[in-house]
């Protein structure tokens, strides 16, 4: 009896074996394509008889290169190829769709257009895999096509320069992924890097800074070296042959060209288009916005930006030039006599409609030569003509009211599809602070649910960016884009996104591809990201967590550290007294490398509405309407230059007898704690009482911490509760953007 069990046993082991013998091969394909069916056979050859047809020289070439590299194999021409790509005239193949399908015959690719052809060797190159000197291909059919016509990619070379050959890479991982737009962020305060052949300056003076700059880099052992004169360009010779590289591989360049702000370093070399009297200007080697920016009063400043513009479009024969025109720095033109006097003429009532002039005059030009201009999404303030169409970085706010307005959108919010941020907590990684990990690129609703249904088409695409303050070296470029890119390709192509687990598999089946290509990616993160979702009316909040790694999550919610006898989170959870919750995960070597925290107070005025006199910026909104009441601290609300000035409306006459509000302190954020903060409260709403005061000034420092100014009093009956902190305004004179804009960051005022 026990024997025949045991031979049962046994078999059932061999038929689990055969089993698994047929489970689909696992497919490293990213992006996911549109319609994909697969069985369990899988094509093998030989990898010497890896035979090819394909006219296209350019696409077998890049496409050898790309198998060389990964599997050190070569393609071999035939006329009666394994692989054949064949083009066809139909209509059900569009420009970049394809059709491809692996069986015992081999490989049949078809498209009626170039670009088909180019994605689909993509495809092949992912489903190849080497087996004991074998190419195995899984029988699969594919039809592909993609969701967004425009998936792109935005690399800053001002902030850092990038060579040509580091470019070109840059367009090889682009193609990798399916990518199609290249925003080229040419210019910046911190550097001009295309040549203009009737402005020699631009690049002669403009190109260069006295160093590499950007202090932290330096701090942080990023830089390479700390040289004298930093900077370089890019010869017109240089721009076609990247134009003609990125069209080898269906990418269309739109370059930037920043107006009317973002330009100290156009005005260095011609400072004549500057305000007069309006100071000095240097090329800047520091993060932030300069005072830099064209006089909107002078006629010849619109002549030179014509002439520049006309030599871009030269090089550039995309349907759009990027205009920047975000973080224009207005003081500038309200103080100059010319723009004051065209302010008039063009009956401009305030800074922001010369701004719009500003616009709308250089989309004429763009329009006359049949080009179309797009912009950060400030370009919608004052109006905006309806062939133009935005960027949307401040969030999703300004994708909205664009695509609501009949314009059509990029979305780029700067959370998530910021990839100059980290993806990790590593100290080591480079990047601008705030995290934004795979699996948020990944789970990002890119499309937002606001924009009304019959105004979604406007949304045309996504595209991520690469701001370089942080990333000096083009391995910090390749550690950031890698792995996000992958998300951010499958969101740009595929139709819908599928499980965070599927995605996830097929990235780590992809890495060891990509070190193949040499790179590192930047790792994976252990990070637990805490979702709040606060209940108002109830005074509760649901907690959920969301990490990218499946170990168990383990957490408290008293402050203590957890550890591995600590409660493990298994689904969402409600609180309904406060709390500081702490949750990580752990490594294998039970080590951890991040802990997340977030505190929960159900204070008297959670919930409650108030008015703020100095709006938030779109892009620090605290998460909405109720960013400064809603229970929990460390996500922030942030006014440029502006006091933090609000009342909240308690709703009914209540007794507190405890005020505080917490505000951030970091000032080489160009984030600066509040100067003085005062409490005054009212039961009517007409006249207050004075209950505190606080004058800490600011002081020179490099911290980055939360200050805090609570106070306790005598319990007192009041409805309204008035807190005004004041900003320092602009930088003060020992930091290294004195005079550039401060922000006042707040997380919440608590009530009790
Ligand atoms: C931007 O990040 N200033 C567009
Ligand atoms: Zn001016």
């Amino acid at each position: 009896m026990r024997l025949n069990l045991f031979i049962l046993l046994i078999i059932a082991s061999l038929l689990g074996a055969c089993n698994q013998k047929h489970e689909l091969a696992p497919l490293k394909l990213i992006p996911y394509p549109a319609e994909l069916e697969q069985s369990a056979d899988v094509l093998s050859i030989p990898a010497k008889e890896l035979t090819i047809s394909l006219k296209d020289e350019s696409i077998k070439e890049i496409l050898s290169s790309q198998l060389a590299t990964e599997h050190q194999i070569k393609l071999v021409d035939a006329d009666e190829a394994l692989i054949r790509f064949v083009k066809l005239n139909d209509d059900a193949l569009p420009a970049e769709a394809y059709r491809l399908k692996v069986n015992d015959k081999g490989v049949l690719i078809e498209a009626s257009e170039r670009s088909g052809h180019l994605y689909a060797a993509q495809t092949l190159r992912q489903l190849i895999t080497l087996n004991k000197g074998r190419v195995e291909i899984p029988h699969v059919s594919i039809s592909d096509y993609p969701r967004f016509a425009w998936r792109g990619m935005h690399f800053d070379v001002s902030r850092h320069f990038f060579s040509v050959d580091e470019v070109k890479q840059f367009l090889d991982y682009m193609y990798m992924n399916k990518l199609n737009v290249f925003h080229w962020h040419l210019v910046d305060d911190q550097g001009w890097r295309l040549e203009i052949k009737k402005y020699p300056k631009l690049t002669e003076v403009g190109a260069w800074r006295e160093h590499v700059g950007f202090n932290a880099n330096q701090a942080k052992g990023l830089n390479e070296k700390y040289t004298e004169a930093y900077g370089g360009y890019y010869t017109q010779a240089d721009v076609k042959e990247i134009v003609a590289y990125a069209s080898e591989r269906n990418i269309t360049i739109v370059p930037e060209i920043e107006l009317p702000g973002h330009s100290a370093a156009a005005l260095v070399a011609y400072p004549e288009y500057y305000c007069n009297n309006a100071g000095e200007l240097k090329i800047w080697d520091q993060a932030g916005v300069s005072a830099g920016v064209y006089c909107a009063g002078k006629e010849s400043t619109f002549q030179f930006l014509e002439d520049v513009l006309s030599e871009t479009m030269e090089l550039f024969p995309g349907e759009f030039i990027h205009i920047g025109g975000d973080e224009t720095p207005k003081d500038t033109w309200l103080a100059c006599p010319d723009c004051r006097k065209r302010m008039k003429q063009e009956n401009a009532h305030d800074e922001h409609e010369l701004q719009s002039y500003f616009v709308h005059r250089i989309e004429k030009f763009l329009n006359k030569h049949d080009r179309r201009l797009i912009g950060w999404d400030e370009i919608l303030d004052g109006g905006l003509a309806q062939s133009a169409a935005v960027m949307s970085w401040r969030g999703v706010a300004g994708g909205v009211k664009a695509a609501e307005a009949g314009h059509d959108v990029v979305m780029t919010p700067m959370f998530p599809y910021y990839f100059n941020h980290t993806q990790n907590h590593l100290p080591t990684s480079p990047g601008h602070p705030g995290i934004s990990t795979l699996r948020d690129v990944y789970t990002f609703p890119s499309i937002p649910q606001d924009i009304s249904a019959d105004k979604r088409q406007h949304v045309i695409g996504v595209q991520a960016n690469l701001w370089s303050e942080y990333m000096p070296l083009f391995k910090h470029i390749e550690h950031n884009l890698f792995p996000r890119v992958y998300a951010l390709a499958e969101v740009a192509w595929s139709p819908a996104i599928r499980e965070w687990d599927d995605f996830h598999q097929r990235v780590k089946l992809t890495l060891p591809m990509l070190e193949k290509h040499g790179v590192k990616a930047g790792e994976i993160s252990y990070h637990v990201r805490i979702n709040v979702s606060p209940n108002y009316e109830n005074k509760t909040a649901d907690i959920e967590f969301v990490t990218e790694r499946s170990n168990p999550v383990y957490y408290t919610i008293d402050c203590s550290e957890p550890t591995t006898n600590s409660q493990v989170y298994k689904a969402p959870f409600v609180l309904e007294a406060d709390a500081h919750i702490k949750a990580c995960q752990f490594k294998r070597d039970g080590s951890t490398t991040y802990i997340s925290e977030k505190q929960l107070i159900f204070h008297k005025a959670f919930g409650k509405p108030y008015e703020l006199k100095y709006a938030y910026a779109p892009q620090y909104d605290g998460g909405g309407r109720y960013g400064l009441t809603n229970g929990f601290l460390g996500v922030e609300v942030g006014v440029e230059e502006k006091p933090i000035d609000l009342v909240i409306d308690l709703g009914e006459v209540t007794e507190i007898s405890h005020i505080n509000s917490r505000f951030k302190n970091a000032p080489l954020s160009w984030v600066f704690g509040p100067q003085k903060v005062s409490y005054h409260v009212s039961a009517t709403g007409d006249e207050y009482t004075n209950v505190a005061v606080f004058e800490p000034g600011v002081t020179e420092s490099d911290v980055n911490e939360i200050v805090q100014y609570p106070i306790d009093f005598k319990p007192t009956k009041v409805r309204y509760v008035h807190i005004v902190a004041e900003s320092v305004g602009v930088c003060p004179s020992w930091h290294p953007a004195a005079g550039g804009k401060a922000w006042l960051f707040s997380d919440e005022v608590i009530v009790k």
